[in-house]
């Protein structure tokens, strides 16, 4: 079965897939929302932290499982460790990504909508009627249930068509547009009236809102964003080939992952300080913000602002399916290797489970607020649940796997792969990867359960 797998068949293709996983909703929906609900500078240099120190480890841990295993999230496991114990962080992988699906088709549904309503010139009017407008399209039932299974039919045909013609197709266009897009918006955000208390709230450290809750946000987040943890980087790694080196694909991601979240954070935090939208407004901020970046920076020229605006909602929707892609992936090709089933099957299985979640998400915020697990709505339980326990404990056991328990040849081959240069590092990555990441993750777990 292995020698039919697909692979990625460019190096460009690999590091454009794989930042085409790592950025999406997480760097413009959920990573203002949660630096605006955290207070700021503080929560971003952790976040930063995290990304460079727990992170880019974690990614290269999974890619190497990954990769050596050759196969779906629960098979890689197995085969790397030679143990079928381990093959459970696979599973988690793929329950993880299941659930995250669910609930991000919904928030990719959202964008959906704002790009109908740019289209056909809802979008306008002073902040209140947007807010209006966000609270009216959330809480009705059939648009977010519509549009959310929008996201998954579509993620679904691009899933259905193969992994190298549809992912490696996809990420090679779309990104480096976003990114010039992005550019230009915070360039209009920072024009507006008193952005500069906006670049202040997200530059200016003030230390005394940090507490341990927001430590394991920044954790989540920063996982969340690099799509660690869920074995998605595990499933791509499985794609590629050996000559890719696993040290350089991880720090590219984690750059351009982290470029995009802060231009988004630099067109958000401006804006909305300009106007007069509380910065932890919650879910909603990026919703809110964004309309009035295009109505007022560009208030000269309506027809360009709202021609960018279009843009600027397609592309997002676009950098969200390169996600959802990502996540779909992990579990069809488990169900298909797994249960023997055609691609096809399997991708409608997961399409199915995805669909009822991403329902059961969209009325919890909406039209059945009743929808609550432990006090929260259906989703927000869905959100928290991921980011804040399953990612990071996904990747604590990704370390003890590849730092105690995997055979150290292995590893050593799959970080080195005959470069002189990686070779002087191994020691280091092993370092961290044995004691530096999982202890972190452990005393950031400990201090949340008030152990110490
Ligand atoms: N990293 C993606 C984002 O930032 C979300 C994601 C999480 C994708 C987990 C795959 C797996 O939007």
């Amino acid at each position: 079965m292995t020698s039919s797998r697909n692979s990625f068949n460019s190096k460009i293709g690999i590091i454009l897939a794989t930042a085409g996983s790592a950025v999406g909703l997480g760097n413009i929906w959920r990573f203002p929302y949660l630096v605006g609900n955290n207070g700021g500078a503080a929560f971003l240099l952790i976040y930063i932290a995290c990304i460079f120190l727990l992170g880019i480890p974690g990614m290269i841990a999974e890619f190497i499982v990954g990769r050596y295993g050759k196969a779906n999230a629960v098979k890689a496991y197995q085969n790397f460790s030679g143990s079928k114990a381990w093959s459970l962080v696979g599973a988690l992988g793929v329950l993880t990504s299941i659930i995250i699906l669910g609930f991000y088709a919904v928030v990719a549904g959202w964008c959906i909508q704002f790009l109908y309503a740019s289209i056909v010139g809802e979008l306008q009017g002073n902040v209140y009627v947007i807010q209006d407008y966000f609270a009216l399209i959330s809480a009705n039932p059939f648009l977010s249930v519509f549009n959310a299974l929008l996201v998954l039919l579509l993620t679904h045909i691009v899933i259905t068509r193969g992994v190298r013609r549809g992912i490696e197709r996809a990420s090679k266009i779309f990104m480096p547009i976003l990114l010039v897009l992005l550019v230009i918006l915070v360039v209009a955000s920072i024009s507006l009236p008193d952005s500069m208390k906006g670049v202040d709230f997200l530059f200016n450290p003030d230390f005394s809102t940090v507490n341990g809750n927001t430590i394991l946000e920044a954790l989540g987040q920063a996982f969340f964003s690099l799509s660690l943890g869920t074995a998605c980087l595990c499933t791509y790694a499985s794609y590629f080939k050996p000559s890719v080196s696993l040290l350089k694909t991880a720090s590219q991601t984690a750059l351009i992952d982290t470029i995009i979240a802060l231009l988004a954070g630099l067109i958000i935090f401006p804006a909305a300080f300009s106007v007069g939208v509380d910065a932890g407004s919650g879910p909603s901020l990026v919703f809110i913000t964004i309309p009035n970046v295009f109505q007022q920076a560009f208030s000269a020229v309506p027809l360009v602002g709202r021609l960018m605006s279009i843009l600027f909602y397609l592309l997002l929707i676009l950098a969200a399916l390169t996600s959802t892609i990502s996540m779909h992936e992990i579990g069809t090709a488990f169900f298909h290797e797994q249960f023997r089933w055609s691609r096809q099957r399997g991708a409608m299985f997961e399409t199915l489970i995805c669909a009822v979640l991403a329902v059961v998400s969209a009325l919890s915020v909406g039209a059945c607020p009743n929808l609550k697990v432990m006090g929260m709505s259906a989703m927000n339980f869905f959100d928290s649940l991921t980011a804040q326990t399953l990612l990071p404990l996904g990747a604590l056991l990704t370390f003890f796997l590849v730092g105690w328990f995997a055979s150290r040849k292995v590893v050593e081959q799959e970080f080195i792969g005959g470069s002189p240069l990686l070779k002087k590092i191994f020691p280091v990555f092993l370092f961290v990867v044995r004691y530096a990441c999982p202890l972190s993750i452990l005393l950031i777990f400990l201090h949340q359960l008030e152990v110490i």
